[in-house]
């Protein structure tokens, strides 16, 4: 994409569905024989999400700003063309399991951000009795007739790992705890819609009490809505906070901001709450330095360092960013330093030195929200900036582009 320094972000942008909820609906949508989602985002992901659909056997309609999903499963492996492709498709594993028991997924391998292991998505599984052998690069799991366990505690918090548990609990009749649990709303959000199903679900901190009536007994025709997505809400946040005059993002979910709207007011940003789905956000005239650690929900988000980064490489002092979650999740600071910010990386930690300005160059981006960091400083950058490997961005941002130039600024994708 290339982007050109922009004077100021002027008017209203409405942000799009979640990705991370989208998916694991998408995966729930085996579990009932027809299926809607409203404020489906159209994103790489969410597409290749849909083709896994298909290759099972589903037939899939995909309409302005919705899809409808329905018919029988006829397969239950997914190749490796496709899991490859995303990181999400490990979600159709607990999809089929709750569906029909039975599913043979391709391993999807590492990722740009760290080695990210499946462990604790097979330990839970093992745990309540299933058969899982890793063959020819394919995870096969067998669930059996009913769990041999009815607890188990994850050893770390996952949120693809949590949602893998509750859609193949949703298959199997009966109680069953689950400790230590993620609590992200796309979590949640799954259990909104698995309780539409038909199961009963109690969250009580990081523990869920989930009672399933079994697949027989789910309801075999539901719809929901997609909840907003927060990172890309959090993303035009940290774009108004450099240029907003005024910025408003529309369409979020402000409790779902908490310790993002936290952040940016202790940069010296003042983002106004218009009502509980509109924030109004102005530039700062310089950000002040932050300490930002990244954590599980409702802690600062992973998924919104890099964009961060891209603001405090502009702040007024030393910032200081540990990221907890993923041990890879710094690549973008190398690019930013290409635009002239000063980002040492040392461990788990990155000492950001706040400059005066930054100056457009060639980047390229290394993962999806890096993809998001680097766009935002190009906006910022004296002259013009071309970032590559832009797949990245379209994995997870609806017409990101467009949005920008809706708002005033040059952004082109080409
Ligand atoms: N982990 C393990 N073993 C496991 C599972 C996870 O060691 O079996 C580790 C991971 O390596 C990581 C930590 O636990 O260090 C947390 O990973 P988690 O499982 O929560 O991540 P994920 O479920 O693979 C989802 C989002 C990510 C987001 C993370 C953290 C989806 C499809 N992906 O990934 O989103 O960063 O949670 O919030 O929901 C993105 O959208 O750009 C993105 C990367």
């Amino acid at each position: 994409m290339r982007v050109r320094r922009c004077d100021g972000l002027k008017g209203e942008v409405r942000v799009s569905g979640a990705k991370n909820a989208a998916l694991p609906l998408l995966a729930a949508s085996l579990l009932v024989e027809r299926f809607e989602l409203e404020n489906f985002p159209v994103l790489l992901d969410t597409l290749y999400a849909l083709r896994i659909l298909e290759l099972l056997g589903r037939e899939v309609e995909l309409l302005p700003g919705r899809v409808s999903v329905k018919g029988g499963i006829s397969s239950v492996r997914i190749p490796y063309e496709i899991s490859s492709l995303f990181r999400g498709s490990l979600l159709f594993l607990g999809g089929l399991l709750g569906a029909v028991g039975r599913a043979e997924v391709a391993h999807p391998g590492g990722c740009a951000i760290g080695s990210r292991p499946i462990d604790q998505h097979l330990k839970f599984l093992s745990h309540i009795g299933a058969e899982v052998e890793l063959e020819g690069g394919f995870v096969k799991v067998k669930l059996p007739p009913e769990p041999k366990a009815r607890a188990f505690t994850f050893d770390l918090i996952t949120v693809t790992g949590t949602e893998n548990a509750l859609l193949t609990l949703a298959g199997l009749r009966g109680e069953f705890e689950l400790h230590n649990a993620a609590l992200e709303p796309e979590v949640l959000d799954l259990v909104e819609f698995l309780k539409k199903l038909g199961l009963e679900v109690e969250v009580k901190g990081r523990s869920f009490l989930v009672r399933s009536p079994g697949r027989e007994n789910l309801k075999r025709e539901v719809s929901h809505r997609t909840i907003p997505d927060r990172i890309e809400a959090g993303t035009f946040l940290v774009a108004g906070a450099l240029l907003g005059e005024p910025l408003t993002v529309k369409g979020l979910e402000v409790s779902h901001l908490g310790a993002v709207l936290e952040k940016l007011r202790e940069a010296g940003a003042e983002p106004e709450v218009l009502s509980p789905s509109e924030v109004r956000i102005r530039r700062v005239e310089r950000p002040r330095a932050l300490e930002v650690q990244t954590a599980p929900y409702p802690g600062f988000p992973t998924d919104m360092q890099a964009q961060f980064m891209a603001m405090l490489t502009l702040a007024d002092g030393v910032s200081l960013i540990v990221e907890n979650i993923f041990e890879n999740r710094f690549q973008h600071a190398l690019e930013l330093a290409r635009l002239g910010a000063s980002v040492e990386v040392r461990g788990k930690t990155a000492i950001v030195r706040g400059v005066e300005r930054l100056k457009g160059a060639p980047v390229n981006a290394t993962d999806l929200r890096a993809s998001a960091a680097l766009v935002l400083a190009g906006l910022v950058a004296e002259g013009e900036t071309v970032v590559g490997k832009i797949g990245h961005l379209l994995r997870g941002y609806e017409d990101l582009d467009g949005k920008l130039r809706r708002l005033g600024c040059d952004a082109e994708l080409f």
